[in-house]
């Protein structure tokens, strides 16, 4: 996923919400923090929870399973064993939709 793909409208992830959406066999996890989108991995990479279940908080995820913070400008969970981090997205909005291309 070089470039940009067609992921859902826009309209489905108002600020404050996280969704997670199917692109091009990735599961990717839509975050609108105050008006700006991020993108990243969607299934924790602890035991595969889905993210957009857990709680958003500026840019900080928490995930529903077992806690795990994670950054969605890093990538990176803090935990209290090392994780693999998660992929990072690029994110933009045209004509209504989201798009998202892998990092
Ligand atoms: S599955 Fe996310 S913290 Fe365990």
């Amino acid at each position: 996923m070089s470039e940009f793909v067609r992921a859902v409208e826009a309209s489905r992830v108002p600020p404050g919400q996280m969704l997670t959406v199917e692109v091009a066999g990735d599961s990717v996890l839509l975050a609108n923090v105050d008006g700006k989108y991020y993108g990243m991995g969607a299934m924790c990479s602890h035991e595969q929870w889905d993210l957009s279940e857990g709680m958003l908080e500026d840019t900080s995820v928490t995930c529903a399973g077992h806690g795990t913070v994670w950054d969605l400008k890093t990538g990176k969970g803090a935990f209290d064993e090392p994780l693999d981090d998660e992929p990072l997205y690029d994110v933009k909005e045209e004509g209504g939709f989201l798009y998202v291309r892998k990092r």
